[in-house]
């Protein structure tokens, strides 16, 4: 399937990375512990074919399972959420976010993060509202 090989991934605008406020969002991402889970970077095998081995990518995703709803679930990869949020605006559709779709906002969807991520939700719950404000901001950055 050499079509699903070529396929890209989904990149961050480039001015994401120089916006404070993102900035901000990504330490606060960190000191909250989500990215205990939503590891940031994974890097492709080196026994991959040639042109894919040893690539770092940042999926935000430990690829792994864990309880954070009512069952193991694997981590969702957080790369293309911004762009997915605004494609879903723009044609009126609403945000679904969790395995089932419990949660309309980002916001809602850290509230639905109890079990093994309790302490981060807590976390998050604790920061000062311009810092749960760049924390979104990040989210939607990726
Ligand atoms: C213990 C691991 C763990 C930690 C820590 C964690 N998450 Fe998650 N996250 C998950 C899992 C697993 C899911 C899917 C759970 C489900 O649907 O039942 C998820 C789902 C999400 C989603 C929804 C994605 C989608 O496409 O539906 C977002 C957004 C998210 N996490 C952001 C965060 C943020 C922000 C933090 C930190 C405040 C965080 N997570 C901390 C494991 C974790």
């Amino acid at each position: 399937m050499k079509y699903v090989e070529f396929l890209s991934v989904p990149a961050r605008s480039y001015a994401a990375h120089d916006d404070g406020v993102v900035q901000t969002g990504n330490v606060k991402f960190i000191e909250a512990g989500c990215a205990g889970c939503h590891t940031v970077t994974q890097k492709t095998r080196n026994d991959a074919p040639e042109e894919f081995r040893n690539i770092v990518l940042r999926p935000y995703t430990d690829m792994k399972m864990h309880t954070v709803t009512d069952a193991p679930y694997r981590t969702p990869a957080l790369w293309g959420l911004g762009r997915n949020i605004t494609l879903l605006q723009e044609n009126g559709k609403q945000l679904l976010l969790m395995h089932d779709g419990r949660a309309t906002t980002l916001d809602g969807a850290i509230q639905a993060h109890g079990g093994e991520a309790s302490g981060s939700r807590a976390a998050y719950n604790a920061m000062s509202s311009s810092d749960k404000a760049a924390l979104i901001a990040f989210l939607e950055s990726l």
